[in-house]
C-alpha cells in the first residue's frame, strides 16, 4: 500500500467516530502522522497546493482522496449537506474540498476537473442536471476516479460506480399519504406541483405521489385543479416517464422558489372561487412549499390549505410549528453523508460498498443504498427533529 493512500484513508476514516472505525482511525492517524513527518524530512512533499474554486482550503501539503461537488448554495437543503459533510469529515481536524456548481453544468464539470487535478480517488457528486453530468462522470472515470452519485442519479452513462440516496418514491408516497389522511368528503380541490425535469428525483417523487393520489382522484375524493395533462391521465394507475414529463411540464417549479410562487399565483388567478375553499397541495420540497403556501395564504378565497414538503429545512420546521406548512419529509442527511463516506472508504480500500438496491440510469443498473424517510407534522415535530438531535430546540420559537 502506498504512503499517500494510507494518508488518504486515514483522513476519511478519521471522520467516523464510532467503535471499530474510531480505533482504526486512531491507528491510521498515528501511522499517517509518522509518514507525513517522514516524508517532509525526506523532502517528499513537493507539490504546491492549488487554490480551491469555492470552499475551504485543505491543510497545506495534504492531497485529497475524496472530492465533493454539490448543486447549489442557493437552497438550504444543500447547505445542510455541506454542513453535515464538514461535521463528519473535519471534526477531527481534517478537510475535504466541497465545491458548488450553482446550477451550472459547465461549472460542475470544471469543479470535477479541478478535483481530478488535485488527485482525488473518489468523487461524490450530486448533479444539477442528471444527464448533463454524464460528461463530468466520464471525465472522472477516465482519470481512474470512482464516481458516487449523491442523492440525485447521474443518467445516460455507465460511468457511475455507486448511488447513495433516500427512497425518493417513498418521499412522494409520504407526501400524498398525508393529503389522503386529511381528506374527508369528495370533490376536494387538489393542486399539483413538482420539481425540476432535469432532476431524476423529481420523477421519482411524482411517481410516489401518483401511486397514492391516483386512486383518490379516480374515486372522486380529489379533483385536480391546475393541470389539464394530469386530468387527461387521471385514470391511469401507472404513468410512463413521458406521461409524467407532460404533467411536470405544466406543474414544475424547477426547484425555484420564485417560479413556485409565480406558478401558484397564476393557478389561483385562473381558478374560480369554488375551486378554492379547503385545498390540498402537493408541493415537492420545503422551499417551494413555503413559497406556494404563502401564495395560497394570501388568497382570500382559500379558507384552509394542506401543503406538503420535504427536507426538514429549518425554515419549514418553523413553518410547521407555526401551522403555515402541514408536513415535511425528514431525510436525515447524516445518514446519506455516512453512507457516502462509507462508500468512499470501501473504494479506497479496494472493496465494494454495500448494495441494497439498484437504480437504472438508462444505461446500467447502478448499485445503490436507499435510506428510509420520516413524515414530520406538528404532532411529531419535536420528537423527530429536536429530540432526535437533528436540530437544537434553540433554533426555533414556539416549541413547548
Ligand atoms: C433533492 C431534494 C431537494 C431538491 C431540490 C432533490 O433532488 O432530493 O431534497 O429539495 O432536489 O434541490
Amino acid at each position: 500500500m502506498s504512503y499517500m493512500s494510507e494518508v488518504q484513508r486515514s483522513r476519511l476514516i478519521a471522520t467516523n467516530h464510532q467503535g471499530e472505525d474510531m480505533k482504526r482511525f486512531k491507528f491510521l492517524f498515528t501511522l499517517a502522522s509518522v509518514l507525513i513527518i517522514a516524508s517532509m524530512v525526506l523532502g517528499a512533499c513537493t507539490t504546491a497546493p492549488q487554490e480551491p474554486v469555492d470552499s475551504e482550503q485543505p491543510p497545506a501539503g495534504e492531497e485529497l482522496a475524496v472530492g465533493i461537488v454539490l448543486p447549489t448554495k442557493d437552497e438550504p437543503r444543500w447547505i445542510q449537506d455541506e454542513t453535515r459533510f464538514k461535521d463528519a469529515l473535519t471534526q477531527q481536524g481534517y478537510s475535504v474540498e466541497i465545491l458548488f456548481s450553482q446550477g451550472d453544468p459547465a461549472r460542475e464539470k470544471q469543479n470535477v476537473e479541478t478535483l481530478i487535478s488535485k488527485g482525488i480517488k473518489v468523487l461524490i457528486i450530486c448533479p444539477h442536471d442528471g444527464t448533463a453530468a454524464a460528461a463530468a462522470a466520464e471525465a472522472a472515470r477516465d482519470a481512474g476516479v470512482k464516481v458516487v452519485s449523491y442523492d440525485r442519479l447521474i443518467l445516460d452513462t455507465d460511468a457511475v460506480d455507486y448511488y447513495v440516496t433516500f427512497d425518493s418514491v417513498a418521499v412522494g408516497e409520504a407526501q400524498a399519504q398525508y393529503l389522503v389522511d386529511n381528506a374527508s368528503g369528495t370533490g376536494l380541490p387538489l393542486y399539483l406541483y413538482a420539481g425540476a425535469s432535469s432532476d431524476n428525483n423529481a420523477f421519482l417523487f411524482f411517481e410516489g405521489a401518483w401511486n397514492v393520489l391516483q386512486p383518490k382522484i379516480a374515486d372522486g375524493t380529489f379533483v385536480i385543479k391546475n393541470s389539464a395533462e394530469a386530468v387527461a391521465l387521471q385514470d391511469k394507475a401507472t404513468l410512463t416517464r413521458d406521461e409524467m414529463g407532460r404533467i411536470l411540464g405544466q406543474v414544475t417549479t424547477n426547484w425555484d422558489f420564485n417560479v413556485a410562487k409565480g406558478l401558484a399565483e397564476a393557478n389561483l388567478t385562473a381558478a374560480a372561487a369554488e375551486d378554492k375553499g379547503e385545498v390540498f397541495i402537493l408541493a415537492p420540497n420545503d422551499g417551494t412549499a413555503r413559497a406556494i403556501a404563502d401564495a395560497f395564504a394570501a388568497d382570500t378565497d382559500v379558507t384552509k390549505y394542506y401543503v406538503t414538503g420535504q427536507d426538514a429545512e429549518k425554515a419549514s420546521v418553523q413553518y410547521i410549528i407555526d401551522g403555515l406548512q402541514s408536513m415535511t419529509v425528514l431525510k436525515d442527511v447524516r445518514t446519506l453523508v455516512a453512507d457516502a463516506i462509507a462508500a468512499a472508504v470501501a473504494f479506497l480500500d479496494g472493496r465494494t460498498p454495500e448494495e441494497t438496491a439498484t437504480y437504472n440510469n438508462n444505461v446500467i443498473d447502478v448499485p445503490a443504498k436507499p435510506s428510509a424517510v420520516v413524515t414530520v407534522t406538528q404532532d411529531n415535530v419535536k420528537a423527530t427533529v429536536i429530540d432526535s438531535g437533528y436540530y437544537p430546540a434553540s433554533d426555533f420559537t414556539g416549541l413547548e
